[in-house]
């Protein structure tokens, strides 16, 4: 199929369940995972238009940044640390409503306000990396964001036969 993508407008469950189909049938064709987590991370930043989405994968014991679509990012995160190895360390979504409020939050950019990160998981259920969501607005996910997002970040994981 052609590598596009059209959102209709509407409100966030309308703009996932547009997304939703397209991303499927996008990611059914590729399965680099690079590949695969670099479209992924390119689709919801055009359908949002999130001040940052995108991948941190684990490499040597430390999370390493991955295909991104935003400002540059720090290259590493350890076990633990901020909200993406604390997601890692916990191995479950964490909604931020105000990262500020977030104790040890690593701000890669101060126009930040709010952040979800969700596991990635491998067919084992092993987390391999996170998927990082940053917005300049304060309170902006919530659980239709945290339901959403899993089922992404299952669907990106997964059909990794590189
Ligand atoms: N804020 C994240 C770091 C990654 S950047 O937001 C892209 C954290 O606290 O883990």
């Amino acid at each position: 199929m052609a590598e596009t993508l059209i959102i209709e407008g509407g409100d966030k469950a309308a703009r996932y369940a547009s997304l939703r189909g397209q991303l499927a049938a996008l990611l059914a064709g590729e399965p680099n995972r690079t590949a695969r987590l670099a479209n992924t991370a390119a689709a919801l930043k055009q359908t949002f238009d999130w001040l940052w989405v995108g991948f941190y994968l684990i490499d040597d014991e430390q999370l390493v940044l991955g295909p991104f679509q935003g400002p540059v990012a720090c290259f590493r995160i350890a076990h633990g640390r901020g909200v993406c190895g604390s997601a890692w360390a916990r191995n479950e979504t964490l909604v931020v409503p105000d990262v500020d409020a977030f104790p040890g939050h690593i701000a890669c950019s101060s126009a930040s306000r709010s952040e979800i990160v969700v596991p990635l998981r491998d067919s084992y259920g092993d987390v391999i990396g996170v998927l990082d969501i940053d917005s300049e607005r304060l309170n902006e996910f919530d659980d239709i964001d945290a339901r959403e997002l899993e089922a992404i970040a299952a669907l990106v994981a997964h059909g990794d036969a590189a």
